[in-house]
């Protein structure tokens, strides 16, 4: 079996599902049920044998080593991380927690774990550390994508806490031989997002009729990926990738944030067109139509706002090592993934209204009111 950190959250979770459509291997998900973290996302596995869940810190040192002793899992994949760039901003301490002081108690505990396997499974073991693109810093417009010996520039609190977790497992396997793999992935969207992050917040607010708020100009650019093909990558670095290697995903899907809205726009008022006749109370922008649509449309919602601070311009992944040497490529274009994205939210809507809790409101609150 394979113990995963992290799974109840965004990627985790379509991990997890897609794992077990693919694989009769059982799963461990440790994960500590932060704000982020959600059963909902695994309800369809709960009388399911082959999933164990455990509710727990990945840096509780005890309960990860009675884990390991217990399974005996042949692999660990860490998700569990403190995720959103904004959070970071506002208060940085659980990321310095989790993502630095959580990878390393992980890392210390898995190593004891890993010296204490015979030869065969000593050698087929592997930790596999999931990480992002954020690392590598901001690109100017006209510099290659990342590619994996890109210099680490971390400019916000959170992906300088990932950097330093990179930096740990690379060095536990320099140190220690642990037999790592590192993975850098570009922004994901897909089932399951939490309306915290662009898409799916712009998502849940066009549907309820506030305002789509577009950080600074909006022509940051970002590289999108169907969270489904970063599951795929996952499992094949995991399957063949080599040890101690890096590995970078992307979708080759270069779009500034405005076009992401735009499109966001577009295919909510193909698939749930606003109403001509009478206008839902609850949208305070009047009229609904703009010079580009004489039809009531959701970009009339969109609202600038203040930039984040530090914000990074450009992100953008060259994934040809982990094409050519492990034949990995995404199966989704950004059209049919973002397609599938909105449609999930529309079918889900009750996911969307259990996750937006009292918690969810006062982040809202805090993060949008003194953008103004
Ligand atoms: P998420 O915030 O949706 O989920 C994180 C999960 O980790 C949650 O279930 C949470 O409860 C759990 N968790 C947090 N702290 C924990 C702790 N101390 N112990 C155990 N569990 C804990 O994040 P996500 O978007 O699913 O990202 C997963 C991983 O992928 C992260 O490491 C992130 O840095 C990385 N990543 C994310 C993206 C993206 O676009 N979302 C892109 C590249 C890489
Ligand atoms: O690049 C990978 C990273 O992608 C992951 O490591 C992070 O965990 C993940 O959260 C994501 O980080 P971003 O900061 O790029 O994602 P976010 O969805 O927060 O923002 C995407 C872009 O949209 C970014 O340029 C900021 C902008 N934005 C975001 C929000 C929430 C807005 O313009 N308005 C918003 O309300």
């Amino acid at each position: 079996m394979i113990l995963v950190t992290g799974g109840a959250g965004f990627i985790g979770a379509n991990f997890v599902l897609d794992w077990l459509t693919q694989s009769d291997e059982a799963i461990v998900n440790l994960d500590a049920l932060t704000y982020a973290g959600n059963l909902q996302n695994l309800a369809s596995l709960t009388a399911d044998p082959r999933h164990i869940f455990v509710h727990g810190d990945i840096a509780d040192s005890t309960l990860v080593a009675g884990l390991l002793a217990q399974h005996q899992p042949r692999a660990l994949i860490n998700f569990a991380a403190e995720s959103h760039v904004d959070r970071s901003i506002h208060g940085p301490e659980d990321f310095i927690q989790t993502n630095i002081v959580g990878t390393f108690r992980l890392l210390e505990t898995v190593r004891a774990y890993w010296n204490g396997l015979n030869d065969e499974t000593k050698q087929s073991f592997r930790f596999l550390h999931v990480s992002t693109d954020e690392v590598y810093g901001s690109l100017a417009k006209d510099e290659p994508a990342f590619s994996e010996t890109r210099r680490y520039e971390p400019n916000s609190p959170y992906s300088a806490s990932k950097a330093a977790s990179d930096h740990l497992v690379r060095a536990y396997h320099h140190t220690y031989s642990l037999p790592v793999l590192t993975t850098n992935c570009s922004n994901n969207y897909g089932p399951y997002h939490f309306p915290e992050k662009l898409i799916p917040l712009m998502i849940v607010n066009a549907l309820a009729g506030k305002s789509l708020p577009v950080y600074g100009d909006g022509q940051q650019i970002r590289d999108w990926l169907y969270v489904k093909d970063h599951c795929s990558a996952i499992r094949r670095v995991l399957a063949a990738g080599r040890v101690g290697e890096v590995y970078n995903i992307g979708g080759c899907n270069e779009k500034p944030n405005i076009e992401i809205v735009h499109t966001v726009c577009a295919l909510l008022d193909e698939l749930r067109p606003l109403p001509t006749s009478h206008l839902p109370l609850t949208i305070p922008h009047l009229p609904l139509t703009t010079p580009h649509s004489p039809l009531p449309t959701y970009r009339s919602l969109i609202t600038y706002v203040t930039d984040r601070p530090g914000h990074d311009r450009r992100y953008a992944i060259d994934a040809s090592k982990i094409e050519h040497e492990l034949g990995w490529k995404p199966a989704e274009t950004f059209a049919t993934g973002i397609r599938k994205t909105v449609q999930w939210y529309l079918d889900n809507q009750s996911w969307v209204s259990n996750v937006q809790s009292g918690a969810y409101r006062t982040w809202v609150e805090k993060n949008y009111q003194e953008r103004g």
